[in-house]
């Protein structure tokens, strides 16, 4: 088990938690149907590895078997199809770009990525997708610097949308997907799921402030006094 897997006892207890944190993510507005896909940080003796959901399945219809393990070295170098257990389910399509977090990233725990609506609207357009969203709010600081970044469109599945979302994360905890969504990460699957809320909520009112006028952005030095008073909030 890795550092931050320890509230759960069993592998059953992570995959239950998985599920449920699914289900949640579209309860709460954040994404719809089957898009999207959610991962844990979960080592098997000494094997690093992850739990990650199963490609195109309905969230209400996943079971705790249909969550799938994969190992991050065995997965590394492959160009096509992951190593998984012949018993289970094809992983999420975008198991690169969960393996790529938990390989760079020892911060991340769990990764939820959405379709949330305003996100994904904000991320289909050239102001955002070259700018980001600034900080034309003080939350903006729930992804860990002075803005959030929005990851250059690459097809889904791939491993260059991987990188780009790699390198859109850099120092950050959350970025938007060009034409696509949002990925959030943090040291439990709630946490994660907490940033992707905010996320999605400072979309919707960064979505208003722009139709209403021209948003004023807070400078650098504000920022990083925020910053400084913010880890509570995260
Ligand atoms: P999967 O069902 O394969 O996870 O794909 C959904 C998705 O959102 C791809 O980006």
């Amino acid at each position: 088990m890795s550092a931050h897997d320890g509230t759960y006892r069993t592998e059953d207890d992570a995959r239950a938690a998985l599920v449920a944190s699914c289900l949640r993510m579209n309860a709460i507005g954040i994404n719809q149907g089957r898009a999207g896909n959610q991962s844990l940080r979960w080592n098997r003796g000494a094997a690093d590895g992850m739990l990650i959901t199963p490609s195109a399945l309905a969230y209400e219809e996943m079971l705790v078997d249909d969550i799938v393990w994969l190992a991050l070295a065995a997965t590394r170098d492959a160009g096509g199809e992951p190593a998984y257990e012949h018993s289970s389910r094809a992983p999420s399509s975008e198991w690169r770009v969960h393996r790529d977090i938990y390989l760079h990233r020892p911060d991340a725990a769990a990764i939820v990525h959405a379709h949330s609506p305003h996100a994904s609207a904000l991320a289909c357009t050239a102001r955002v997708q070259r700018h980001g969203i600034p900080a034309f709010h003080y939350m903006v600081a729930i992804a860990g610097g002075a803005d959030l970044r929005c990851a250059p469109y690459a097809t889904f599945g791939t491993q260059q949308l991987s990188t780009n979302a790699l390198a859109a994360l850099d120092a950050r905890r959350a970025c938007l997907l060009a034409n696509h969504g949002l990925l959030a990460l943090g040291e439990s699957l709630v946490q994660a799921l907490g940033v992707a809320l905010e996320v999605e909520t400072l979309a919707r009112m960064y979505a208003l402030a722009l139709a209403l006028g021209d948003p004023v952005v807070l400078g650098d030095d504000e920022m990083a006094r925020v910053l400084a008073r913010f880890s509570p909030y995260v």
